[in-house]
């Protein structure tokens, strides 16, 4: 079994692993793609939303998690931030699979606004229509506290659908310097020959994801919760290493926006 450390906020954490783990081939993936976030160095920014558009699409989001959970598994929640209470592991399980899916976009018409948001922040006239299958779909992702549940530390632009992207982080509640998204900055840049990671999809106790797991860059690696407040997110680039998923609240689970964006004009063969 392969330790790896990494740190947050400069607070140290351990990964184990007994995947198989390789270094990447010389090249820097992003030089060959576009790069919606070549006005930001870091790889990421934090954005103002007003503060009256950042709280209808916040309830919003609310009211559609509360609905899902209730449709699916029967428990009506008040609070989400209780989540991690109301529903066991195995209602979880269950509930998780399904909702990690992900939604269409065109189901919630408060998200739509976030078009122009994106376009503006990245210069470029985007939409979450997806080049690669067409389709635009939203995700939100649920983070109980003191559990590793989300994807280790990774970059999505490993998987070819992912590419030429741009991300977003926005909190619907829970969302702390203590739970919030890690990112890595700089790292969109960095040469895959210096990354270590995992061979296949990573695998967390029973869960595998899609994505391999980064664990080392040079030797360390150092992620920072940027930490967006509750009428801002967070944008980024999808070659930025991010993730490492956890929840350091004691009582707290963390919800949170995900999408992506692509540019409008963007058709695969350019690719
Ligand atoms: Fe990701």
């Amino acid at each position: 079994m392969g330790k790896y450390k990494f740190s947050i906020d400069g607070k140290n954490h351990e990964f184990h692993t007994d995947q198989d783990v390789m270094y990447g081939e010389e090249g820097v993936i992003i030089d060959k793609d576009i790069d919606l976030m070549q006005d930001y160095s870091d790889g990421f920014t934090i954005c103002k939303l007003s503060k009256s558009k950042a709280e209808r699409l916040r309830r919003a989001l609310q009211e559609f998690l509360k609905t899902e959970i209730s449709n699916k598994t029967g428990i009506k929640l008040d609070n989400l931030e209780h989540y991690h209470k109301a529903v066991n592991i195995q209602v979880h399980e269950n509930f998780f699979n399904e909702f990690s899916r992900g939604f269409k976009v065109s189901s919630l018409k408060e998200l739509k606004f976030l078009d122009d948001e994106i376009s503006k922040i990245t210069s470029s006239d985007v939409s979450t229509k997806s080049p690669y299958d067409g389709n635009s779909y939203f995700w939100m992702r649920i983070i109980r506290p003191g559990i590793l549940e989300n994807n280790p530390a990774h970059k999505d632009v490993y998987l070819d659908y992912l590419r030429n992207a741009v991300n977003i982080y926005f909190p619907v509640c829970g969302s702390s310097k203590k739970s919030s998204l890690s990112i890595a900055p700089k790292t969109h840049k960095e040469n895959e020959q210096n990354i270590l990671r995992t061979v296949s999809g990573a695998r967390v106790g029973k869960r595998q994801f899609t994505v391999p797991a980064i664990l080392h860059i040079n030797g360390s690696l150092e992620l920072i919760r940027p930490n967006p407040q509750s009428d801002e997110m967070m944008v980024f680039s999808p070659y930025l290493v991010h993730g490492a998923g956890i929840n350091e609240e004691i009582d707290l689970t963390r919800i949170s926006l995900e999408m992506r964006f692509w540019p409008k004009n963007l058709s695969i063969s350019s690719c």
